[in-house]
């Protein structure tokens, strides 16, 4: 019976691991960083010696018992004794020399991990209540999928959001593969840097308990080639809102100008609110709702109409006197906003 529901547990546990996170590969033993190449390190020495405690304690363990066990003729209590000096400060000294060595490695990973490379560039991070908004150099804004050329060391400068009607709350900035976790302290900027090294899509997660939908405040991080960075860049600098030419998209602008600016920002428009995410280039986006769904033409309406039904706490109000079609149009218009030419579908999951 017992092992009989441990298999079934064991089982039910690979499946939602499987379905879970949506083919990505969330592991901090699988670096992709110097940095965490250097933290992982310091958990492998860690483990070591866990394992070398659990063997000596558990074999100790195994050995008294079965050495001192009641053998069956036996009766009254068997030799008593008090005390041993040199067991007691070895078993003293060789923890003291574990803690030393797990203290002396991770100073020196700690120093490592905190050398930004002079050629890093600054991207500013602001959390909010839930999404992400990224600024590279010279203005550019993402939001929700940050988006880095490979091989080229980052530094991030974190913070989380002030401004407006919700209270400031402290939100991390975590990506598994990486980089470990950073807190976004509201009214404090914190940094962290890391070099992708491999072309893909990463998952970011907030791991700081922050709200009603700290699960659904997700992100990621697409690394791509430093041409195609270069491209995006380049594109997004001239971005400009296309003049639509089919009616449907040309009434979802409409809408879209008069409904949605008051907190969307559009590159290269008058509308450049900051309250929420910067809707410029939405059409390369691969996600919607801070990395929580698939950006498909039927949830972007979904999310349109009734986001705060799809993402508890949202700050965006439900729009129910949007009716389905003029949803569907400004979700096309949406997805005309993008730089021409990228393609992230295709990348590796990481
Ligand atoms: Cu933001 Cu948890």
């Amino acid at each position: 019976m017992l092992r009989r529901s441990l298999v079934w547990a064991v089982l039910l546990l690979g499946v939602a691991f499987a379905l879970g996170d949506g083919g990505y590969n969330i592991n901090i033993l699988d670096p992709a960083t110097s940095n965490n190449r250097e933290v992982s390190k310091v958990l492998w020495w860690v483990m070591g010696f866990a394992a070398i405690i659990f063997l000596v304690v558990t074999g100790a363990m195994t050995y008294i018992v079965l050495k001192f066990k009641k053998r069956g003729d036996e009766t009254g209590e068997p030799p008593q004794f008090h005390g041993n000096d040199r067991l007691e400060i070895t078993w003293t000294l060789i923890p003291f020399v574990i803690v030393c060595v797990i203290f002396g490695l991770t100073a020196r990973s700690m120093f490592v991990v905190s050398q930004v490379p002079a050629d890093a560039m600054p991207v500013k991070v602001t959390a909010h209540l839930f999404w992400w908004d990224f600024e590279y150099p010279e203005g550019i804004r993402t939001s929700n999928e940050l988006i880095l050329p490979v091989n080229r060391p980052v530094n991030f400068q974190i913070t989380s959001n002030e401004a407006g009607p919700a209270k400031p709350v402290i939100h991390s900035f975590r990506v598994a593969s990486l980089a470990g976790t950073q807190d976004a302290i509201p009214g404090i900027v914190t940094t962290r840097w890391f070099k992708p090294e491999k072309e893909g899509v990463y998952y970011g997660q907030c791991a700081e308990l922050c709200g009603a939908s700290h699960a659904n405040m997700r992100f990621r991080v697409i690394v791509v080639s430093q041409a195609e960075f270069d491209r995006f860049m380049q594109g997004a600098k001239s971005f400009q809102p296309p003049t639509p030419t089919d009616p449907a998209v040309a009434k979802g602008q409409q809408l879209f100008n008069a409904q949605c600016t008051a907190c969307h920002a559009i590159n290269n428009t008058q509308y450049q609110s900051k309250i929420g995410p910067d809707l410029s280039f939405f059409g390369n986006r691969l996600t919607l709702g801070a990395g929580i769904w698939n950006n498909t033409p039927e949830r972007l309406e979904a999310w349109i109409r009734n986001s705060p039904g799809m993402k508890p706490g949202s700050l965006m109000p439900p729009f129910p006197q949007l009716s389905a079609e003029d949803a569907r149009s400004i979700g096309a218009y949406l997805e005309s906003l993008k730089v021409e030419g990228l393609d992230f579908s295709k990348l590796p999951k990481f």
